[in-house]
């Protein structure tokens, strides 16, 4: 029986498709070392620097008023909650002005439980080509009916509304803001005026603008003035802010229907309140001194060929994006090959993501270094 696992790995590694986990001796802020190397890491979600970052670790440990546990032993809903979460989720509903917030213990989860629970029986999601795999795990659990939609596709997508919204009962548009591995920008003006028009409700993945973009770093929708018409925004924990966990935020209506079927969330130990208290400290103490960094990373996003922080280098081919990410290793630079199924096939590519760390010079000569190997 092995056997056909072993022969499912061989072709893997035969197609430069083997995906192994690298090991390093420490990392910070900005630098992994690895075999005596030190290496700017290009391949971290840390944007702001505050993951792994030893001062900020113990400052927060320092100022935490209570005697926080590194277990929460349970789901909330068997034994109950500490504050600190309800905290956490009045903050974030507070925030975004909208009236309710949920906690989940991950970004995968949030999306998992929240694409799986709201479309049941008759109804239907419509969802962007490139969302993450989270979102499609989500859709593909739920008992109703999906639709992928061309990339940021706004007349593809209308046709498909014209064509589908009528058969269905409930209708959702799904769609990350930044994209998690192109690092554009969804249309959101227009996915707000087709969900206003077809009667949809419009979840929005802030994930990777989170504690990156707009004022109060509350993500692209905070930019463009548009949170108000967004039903249910999801951000994570695990990116900018440096911490692990998710959140969604909305009208009571759904964040109540989602503690009660979002199945994530009822069947998974609670994260340890430890990191709840971190997450909430993050984002009270340290989150609203960010702003001028924020803006210099995504201008520096912006000279690099970017709409974000992220930036994408397509190679295509497997093998050559591997060796690729080889030479860049050589010459200080740590980024890993993205192949499918992360990205779609002969579209592999290097993803470079700025951090408030990383300066023009340095992201330009991993570019430059890069396009010369290809
Ligand atoms: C758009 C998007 N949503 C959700 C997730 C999952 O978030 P988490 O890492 O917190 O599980 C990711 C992770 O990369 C992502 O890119």
């Amino acid at each position: 029986m092995l056997d056909n696992f072993n022969n499912h790995i061989e072709n893997l590694k035969k197609h430069s498709h083997f995906r192994n986990i690298k090991n390093f001796s420490d990392k910070d802020e900005k630098y992994i070392f690895s075999a005596n190397k030190k290496l700017i890491n290009l391949s971290s979600n840390n944007y702001l620097g505050f993951a792994d970052n030893k001062a900020i670790t113990q400052e927060f440990l320092n100022t935490c008023d209570y005697d926080y546990s590194f277990g929460s032993a349970s789901a909330r809903l068997l034994t109950g909650t500490l504050p600190v979460y309800n905290e956490l989720e009045t903050l974030i509903a507070n925030l975004f002005n909208k009236e309710s917030a949920l906690l989940f213990n991950s970004g995968y989860h949030a999306n998992v439980g929240i694409n799986s629970s709201l479309a049941g029986k008759g109804d239907v999601i419509f969802s962007d080509k490139l969302n993450h795999a989270s979102i499609i795990d989500g859709m593909r659990l739920s008992e109703g009916k999906f639709f992928r939609y061309p990339h940021n596709n706004m007349d593809a997508l209308e046709k498909l509304l014209m064509r589908e919204r009528k058969n269905f009962n409930n209708a959702i548009i799904a769609s990350e803001s930044v994209f998690s591995m192109d690092g554009d920008i969804a249309d959101l003006k227009k996915l707000v005026e087709l969900k206003e028009k077809y009667n949809c409700i419009l979840i929005l993945d802030e994930a990777h603008a989170f504690g990156v973009f707009g004022q109060k770093g509350l993500g692209v929708s905070e930019t463009l003035g548009i949170i108000e018409k967004v039903d249910l925004i999801v951000g994570t924990f695990g990116k900018a802010i440096g911490s692990m966990g998710a959140f969604a935020v909305g009208n009571k209506v759904i964040i109540d229907y989602l503690t009660n079927k979002a199945r994530s969330f009822i069947f998974s130990t609670a994260l340890p309140p430890i990191n709840i208290a971190f997450t909430k400290w993050i984002i009270e103490k340290k989150l609203p001194s960010t702003y001028e960094k924020r803006m210099q990373m995504l201008k520096i996003g912006k000279n690099a060929g970017s709409d974000s922080h992220i930036i994408p280098i397509i190679i295509g081919e497997n093998k050559e994006t591997v060796d690729i990410c080889e030479i860049l290793y050589q010459n200080g630079f740590f980024t890993l090959p993205i192949r499918p199924p992360t990205v779609p096939e002969g579209t592999s590519r290097l993803r470079l993501s700025l951090t408030t760390e990383i300066t023009e010079q340095e992201i330009q000569n991993a570019i430059s270094l890069a396009k010369q190997t290809k």
